[in-house]
This record gives structure tokens, sequence and C-alpha cells, in this order.
């Protein structure tokens, strides 16, 4: 997860905790061996792998003279790093400041305990916890009102962020499946030709051409953890936005991780929770990564399983091995899955007509008193996308039986 946002590991062990110190978390051997690993090695930030208590985390830097952080921490620094909408930043944002708030608010009790209850209030270092409990609360109902705000301007926000002229296929997976090893192979070609356009997108997307002559953008999304904290769940979703908007999604699976089932599982999980349950019935790309880990036998018999399942593409994105096939699939994905759809949209719905107009082929065109019946060449990635913009009524499939 560190890798994630660039930061170079230095050093990285297991450190056996039989009694969690309230104090520092691990034993006092255990720190001072490990400040002088850090001292040796200039170690600017030590991640712990673990919940770290406000008092914990203060202790642990000043005995390690870096700067401390936990599991949550690393995580909002991901999503930070990786929330590119309004939403998703702000949803990071208030993520953070959530966080914050409630360490300052844990240490404030911590204090007053060790007062023991001498009956004054104020003294300085109470007040300016105080303090910065105050500004966090503001800055807390400052994001949640631009939030709204956000939300209900939504549909202006996605016309300003620009349709990028070529279909997304979006990867997704697990943290540590390989969606990054995989972009870079995928993408290890296109780099030299990266023309102006896209030195402005985001690294984290990049024009890449198929076999089939097309181009799509490629992106690479945030990775899903296990245990996410429960309060990062609506930052994480924010900063998956993007996947909402993808015609093709690439799932990437550790196909040689054990609990690679229960991976999956979660994973499609969340992307029916974002909306996408049309696209991972119909439009997902499994790619079943690191193969080359894999014994001859649990090999060959994923070999097997995906000359019956064209949508499941064994492959090592750090051999190359099948990554050519894996292309292959997107490519015929995005040939076929403009299908002809029927719709009825009320007439006066300007914005969903001229919608249906810019994203799909609009084959056919009956206009009654008050609804249009259209047949439009759609892909499914439209179809969701136009069923979360103009509701249920404009995207009935049967003619709409209300007013005349
Ligand atoms: P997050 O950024 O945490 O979501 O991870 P990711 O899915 O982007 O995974 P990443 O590409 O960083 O790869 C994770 C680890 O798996 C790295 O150590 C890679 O070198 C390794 N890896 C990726 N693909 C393969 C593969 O095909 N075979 C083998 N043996 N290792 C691989």
């Amino acid at each position: 997860m560190a890798r994630a946002i660039a930061l170079e590991i230095a050093h990285a062990e297991v450190v056996r905790v039989t009694r969690p110190r309230p104090s520092s978390l691990f034993g006092a051997g255990a720190v001072e061996r490990i400040a002088r690993e850090i001292d040796d090695r200039e170690i600017k930030l030590a991640v712990v792998d673990a919940a770290l208590s406000p008092v914990q985390q203060r202790n642990l830097e000043k005995a390690w003279r870096c700067k401390v952080i936990d599991r949550t921490g690393l995580i909002l620094e991901i999503f930070g790093e990786r929330a590119r909408t309004k939403e998703g930043q702000l949803q990071v944002e208030l993520a953070a400041l959530s966080y914050q708030r409630s360490r300052l608010v844990r240490s404030w009790t911590h204090l007053e305990r060790q007062r023991g209850g001498l009956g004054f209030v104020g003294g300085p270092g109470e007040s300016q916890l105080e303090i910065d409990r105050r500004l966090i609360t503001e800055r807390i109902t400052r994001i949640k009102k631009e939030l709204e705000q956000v939300v209900r301007t939504r549909a202006l926000h996605r016309r300003a962020r620009k349709r990028v002229p070529y279909p997304i296929v979006a990867l997704v997976g697990y943290t540590n499946a390989g969606k990054s090893t995989l972009f870079n192979r995928l993408t290890e070609a296109e780099v030299a030709a990266e023309d102006l356009l896209f030195a402005t997108l985001d690294p984290t997307m990049r024009k890449v051409r198929l076999d089939s002559g097309s181009e799509v953008i490629l992106s690479d999304t945030v990775g899903f953890v296990s245990n996410l904290p429960t309060q990062l769940v609506a930052a994480f979703r924010a900063t998956l936005e993007e996947v909402t908007e993808a015609d093709v999604v690439v799932h990437v699976r550790d196909a040689a991780h054990p609990d690679s089932e229960a991976q999956a599982a979660d994973v499609l999980a969340v992307l029916r929770d974002l909306g996408l349950g049309a696209l991972v019935d119909e439009g997902l790309i499994e790619a079943l990564n690191k193969i080359d880990l894999l014994a001859p036998e649990a090999r060959e018999s994923l070999l097997g399983r995906s000359r019956r399942n064209a949508a499941a593409v064994p492959v090592s994105a750090l051999t190359g091995e099948g990554v050519p096939a894996l292309m292959g699939a997107v490519d015929a994905q995005l040939a076929s899955s403009q299908s002809l759809t029927e719709l009825t949209v009320p007439l006066q719905d300007g914005a969903a007509l001229a919608w249906l107009y810019r994203q799909g082929q609009v084959v056919s065109r009956d206009d009654g008193e008050s609804h249009a019946r259209l047949q439009v060449r759609l892909s499914a990635a439209n179809r969701a996308r136009f069923e979360r913009r103009f509701g249920a009524e404009s995207a009935a499939d049967d003619p709409v039986a209300g007013p005349a």
C-alpha cells in the first residue's frame, strides 16, 4: 500500500507483539531497536500496519524521531492522492478530518484523566486542543455543506469534467493483485508516444492502442483493501467514481493467492454497490494474474477455464504471458457491447434526449403525445449511466403509462 503513493520502502519487518503496550504498542526493546534502524537508514516515515492510539502515535514519533502513521492514516494518504473529482476530494478530506478530530478528542480525555479532576478549567494544553477541535469541527461543517452543493450540481460537474473522447477501460482489483504492474506493461510501448493532451491527464490514465486499431484510455484505480476502516468507506467509493464512467472494466485478480475467491467476491460486491451491477453481470473481463506462480496443474486448469469463458484471461503481468489475449478480450468486449435498447423518454426531458443522441446511436424514434420512443444502440455501461442520470422513468423499456 505504501508503494501505491510512491513511497520508497527502506525496510519492512514483522514485529511480534505479545502484550500490546498502551503507551507504545511495541515493547521497549523493539522500540529501541527500531529507533536505531530508523536512524541508520535515515528513514523519514514509519508505517505501522495496525491501529495506533493517538498516544501511541505520539510516543513512537518521539522515540523514533520520524513521522509515524498507522493503517488508517496510510489509506487516507492513498485516497487523498487518488481522489480526482471534487466530490472525491471532499469525501477524503472529510474522512481525514473526522479521523483527526477523533484523535484530538481522545487525547483530550486522556489529558483530563491525567489531571485527575483538580477542579480548574483551562490550562495551555487543554485550550489548544479545544481550539484545534473547534477549527476541525468548523471545517467539517463547511465540507459537508460543500458536499451537498456538489451533489446538487453533479450534472454540471459531469459536463465540466468533459468526456474523454475515447472509451475508458478501468483496471480494478484487490490490493496487490498486480493492477499497476499490468498497467505499466500495457502502456509501456505507449509512454514514448504520450501526446500533449494526455500529458495533462492523470498519471494513472493513459492512451493505449488495441490490435483492432481502436484507442482507449486505460485507467488504473486504487486497490481494494481488506478491513477497510468503516469511516473510510465513503471516501473509498468516491475515489472509485471514475469506474462508473468506464466502458469496460477489467477485474485484475491474483490467481495465485489462497483467498483469491473471497477477494473477488469483495470487489464485485463493492462494484454492485456503486451501481455497476449491469457491468458486473455483462461487461466484466477477468485478468487472472500471476499465472507464472502457479504449479503446472493449477495453470492447466485455469487455461482450460479460459477456453470455456473468453472473459476470463490468464495472464502474467510480470512476464507478459497472456497479455495480448487480454487486450483481445477488451477489444471484443468493446465491439460487442453496443446493443440495441428500446427506451421511452418524456418529450420535455431535453437533456435525456440530447444525451442519448450524443452517447448512443439513435436508430429510430417515434414521438407520442408526451413521450418519445427510441431505439438506441448503447453499451451496457452507457445504459447504466443513462439510468443513473435520468432515472428509472426515462429508462423504462416498456411504454410509459404515465400522464398522456
Ligand atoms: P495496489 O496498488 O495495492 O492496489 O496493488 P496493485 O494491484 O497495483 O499491485 P502491484 O502491481 O503493485 O503488484 C503487487 C505485487 O505483485 C508486486 O510485488 C508485483 O511485482 C507482483 N506482481 C504483479 N503481477 C505479477 C505477476 O504476474 N507475477 C508475479 N509473480 N508477480 C506479480
